[in-house]
C-alpha cells in the first residue's frame, strides 16, 4: 500500500491521523502479542546486564486496600526490579479514581495507606519515587496535545475502556474514562519510563502509549533535530496468578472478597474461615470442577506450602476446616514480616507524607523538563 506522504506541518486540512495509523492503535492481535512476549523476555534478560537502561513505572489506584491478589499479581516484583538497579517508579494514580466513581472516597487515607503498602513489600524511598497524579501538574497538562493525537474512535475500541465500560452497568461513561488510556499515556510519557510490567490485557493501553509518542515526534519532532522528545516504552509481561476472592467471585477490593494486605492474622483467620467452599470432604485440586478449594489451594502454595496438587493430597480426608486452617497459617506466615513493616510505617504519618512529597519533587521536575521540550516542539516556548 503506498500512502501520499502528508507534511502535517504545513497541510491545511490534513486528517487527524492517518488511516493505517489508526488501524494498528488497537492492534493486539496474536503476531503482536508473540512480539511483546520475545521482546519482553529480551528485557528481561538485559535487566541484569544493563539495568541503568531502564527506568520502570507502574501504576496503582488508590480505590481501597491493596490485597493479596495485588501483591501476587504486582506488587511482589517492585522490590526485585528495584533491587537489580532499575530505576523503579510508582504511581499512585488518584485522579484515576474519578474515572468511573462519582467520588474521590477516603483519598489522603488511601492514598497514605498505598504508601504503607508499597514501603512495606520494600520500596526504597531514597532510591524509588513513589507519587501521585495530583501533585505533578506538568505531566497532567500533556493530556492536552496527547488528545490531539487520537482518534474518538481509536478511544471506543480500546478494550479495557470496553470493559470498564461494561463493569459501569449501564451508568454513562465520563469523558474521563474515555480518554483515559491518554492520560495513562501522559504518565508513562511524562517520566520518560521505558518499562511498564502488564499483564497481557494492558498490552493495548502501552500500544496507545507508544502510538501517541510516535505520532507527537512525527507531528512535532522536526523542532528538535537532535532526538525524540518522548521514549518508546515496553512491557515487562507478567503472568498473575489466578486468585479468585474468597466468595469465589472474581477479586475486587469493592466486592469485600479479599484478603487485604493491611489484614492482622487474626482478621485473616476470620475471614478465611468464611470462605466458600463446597460439601465435598475430601479435599482435591480440580481447578474446574472445584474452583473455591482450589483457589485456597493456590493460595496456600503461592504462600510457600507447597504445590496445590500435593497439599490437596496431604489434606485428604480434613476436609475445608483443614484446608481453610493451613491457608491462614501459611498467609499469616508469609505475610508476618510485611505487615509488621506496614504496621511500622502505617503509625508514621509525618514519614509517609514526606516519602510521597519527595516522591512528588522528583516527578515534578522530570515532568517540567519533559513539558518544556514539549513547548519547545511545539513552538511554543514563548
Ligand atoms: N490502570 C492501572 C490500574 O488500574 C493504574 C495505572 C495508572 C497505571 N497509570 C498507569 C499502570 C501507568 C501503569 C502505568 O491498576
Amino acid at each position: 500500500m503506498t500512502q501520499t506522504p502528508v507534511d502535517p506541518a504545513t497541510s491545511p486540512v490534513s486528517p487527524a491521523l492517518s488511516a493505517a495509523e489508526e488501524a494498528l492503535a488497537t492492534s493486539t492481535d496474536a503476531a503482536s502479542l508473540a512480539h511483546s512476549v520475545t521482546r519482553s523476555a529480551q528485557i528481561e534478560a538485559d535487566l541484569d546486564v544493563n539495568p541503568d537502561r531502564y527506568r520502570m513505572l507502574t501504576g496503582v489506584r488508590p480505590t481501597g486496600n491493596m490485597h493479596l491478589g495485588h501483591y501476587f499479581g504486582t506488587m511482589h516484583a517492585w522490590k526485585p526490579i528495584q533491587d537489580r538497579g532499575v530505576d523503579t517508579w510508582i504511581l499512585i494514580a488518584d485522579y484515576q479514581v474519578i474515572t468511573d466513581r462519582d467520588g474521590v472516597g477516603p483519598i489522603r487515607e488511601r492514598v497514605l495507606s498505598l504508601v504503607a503498602d508499597t514501603l512495606a513489600v520494600g520500596v526504597d524511598p531514597d532510591r524509588s519515587t513513589i507519587f501521585t497524579h495530583s501533585a505533578v501538574p506538568a505531566a497532567n497538562q500533556l493530556m492536552l496535545p496527547f488528545l490531539s493525537l487520537v482518534t474518538e474512535a481509536e478511544l471506543h475500541r480500546n478494550p479495557t475502556v470496553k470493559a470498564e465500560l461494561e463493569a459501569t452497568n449501564g451508568r454513562a461513561m465520563s469523558g474521563l474514562l474515555l480518554t483515559y488510556p491518554v492520560h495513562q499515556a501522559a504518565d508513562i510519557l511524562f517520566c520518560q519510563a521505558n518499562l511498564v510490567p502488564v499483564g497481557k490485557d494492558q498490552l493495548p493501553h502501552l500500544e496507545q502509549a507508544r502510538l501517541i509518542a510516535q505520532r507527537f515526534d512525527k507531528r512535532y519532532g522536526r523542532a528538535v533535530k537532535k532526538h525524540p522528545v518522548f521514549r518508546r516504552p515496553e512491557a515487562l509481561l507478567s503472568e498473575a496468578p489466578l486468585l479468585l476472592g474468597l466468595d469465589g467471585e472474581k477479586m475486587s477490593k469493592s466486592r469485600g472478597n479479599t484478603i487485604a494486605l493491611r489484614m492482622s492474622a487474626d482478621e485473616t483467620a476470620k475471614v478465611l474461615r468464611k470462605a466458600k467452599t463446597d460439601s465435598d470432604r475430601r479435599i482435591t485440586y480440580d481447578s474446574a470442577a472445584r474452583p473455591e478449594v482450589a483457589n485456597l489451594l493456590r493460595l496456600a502454595s503461592l504462600c510457600g506450602a507447597g504445590a496445590p496438587e500435593e497439599l490437596a493430597e496431604r489434606i485428604g480426608d480434613g476436609g475445608a476446616g483443614t484446608l481453610k486452617r493451613i491457608t491462614t497459617e501459611a498467609v499469616n506466615e508469609f505475610f508476618a514480616p510485611i505487615r509488621a513493616r506496614r504496621a511500622e510505617f502505617a503509625a508514621d504519618e509525618g514519614f509517609l507524607l514526606g516519602v510521597l512529597h519527595a516522591g512528588n519533587e522528583r516527578a515534578n521536575a522530570v515532568a517540567n523538563e519533559t513539558l518544556e521540550a514539549v513547548r519547545t516542539a511545539m513552538g511554543m516556548d514563548y
